[in-house]
């Protein structure tokens, strides 16, 4: 298969996929557990910041939402995690649940060393229900990742981020480009693997948790035009003072382009969300 050997050199033989198989799952499967990176936050050095790159970044509107939302998301995974018998899958998802708090305890270590100060945490508890745990932090992560992806790539140009801080931040960043991949794989071989009637009841329950996802980010962007937290619309704008949806957009999707591109080219790739973004581009006008 030379096409494909030639969009994946580190991988020589690659036969193609048949999603839902054994090979499938062994490919998602390894694709996360083989790009572990080992670094610890506790040893991370955090850069001296000059007092206006500190200023602008402890005024960042969104750092209670980051934490919290790693919680959640440690929790939500290895709940998955703990109800698997599959060996493989089960490493790789208590993996992903490991990075998740990974997350948490970098940003916990940026806050302490810059003097952030966060509202109060939640007490972070997962739904019962395994996999609707996993869908709901999966679909999170597909629609936070996409933006952030865009978001990162425009800090650092603007350089609202200093380089330091940058190189910081960069293997969460990738980290979480491989959960989405992770996780898009693991729908479609889940989805593979149930009879007809269980597959439309699994799809029912995606579909759900796409929508709880993203009128639940609806409400953080409300909350924006009031003056409250937002990822997207309060970051985007506190990067760059030019700030263009239509441009933004565009970094997201070629973005998202670049970080999937280094990874097993048999794998499927998250393509909802970069799906409906082409769409809406279509509808905003080119300046
Ligand atoms: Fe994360
Ligand atoms: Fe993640």
């Amino acid at each position: 298969m030379s096409h494909a050997a030639l969009s994946a050199p580190e991988i020589p033989t690659l036969s193609p996929l048949k999603i839902g198989s054994p090979e499938h799952k062994q490919a998602f499967c390894r694709m996360l557990l083989d790009t572990f990176d080992a670094y610890k936050p506790a040893i991370i050095e955090w850069p001296k910041l000059e007092p206006d790159a500190l200023q602008r970044i402890t005024s960042l509107p969104f750092w209670d939402v980051a934490v919290q939302t790693e919680g959640y998301a440690s929790i939500r995974v290895q709940r998955l995690a703990d109800t698997l018998n599959d060996t493989l899958l089960k490493e790789a998802v208590a993996l992903n649940a490991f990075e998740e708090a990974r997350h948490k305890h970098v940003l916990e270590h940026m806050i302490k060393a810059y003097g952030i100060t966060l509202k109060p945490e939640p007490e972070y508890k997962a739904d019962q229900d395994a996999e609707w745990s996993f869908l709901r932090t999966g679909y999170g992560e597909c629609l936070d990742s996409f933006f952030a992806f865009g978001l990162f790539e425009l800090a650092k140009r603007s350089g609202f981020f200093p380089p330091a801080l940058v190189d910081t931040f960069e293997p969460v960043i990738r980290e979480e480009g491989r959960h989405i991949l992770f996780f898009v794989n693991w729908v479609a071989w889940q989805s593979a693997n149930k009879s007809l009637f269980d597959k439309i009841i699994f799809r029912g329950r995606c579909m759900a948790a796409l929508l709880v996802n993203a009128i639940g980010r609806m409400d953080i962007a409300g909350d924006a035009a009031s003056g409250g937290d937002n990822f997207v619309a309060a970051g985007g704008q506190n990067f760059t003072a030019d700030f263009n949806v239509r441009e933004f957009l565009e970094l997201c999707l070629s973005e998202d382009a670049r970080r999937m591109a280094p990874y097993d080219a048999r794998l499927l790739r998250p393509r909802l969300i970069p799906t409906m973004i082409k769409f809406a581009l279509n509808f905003i006008p080119k300046k």
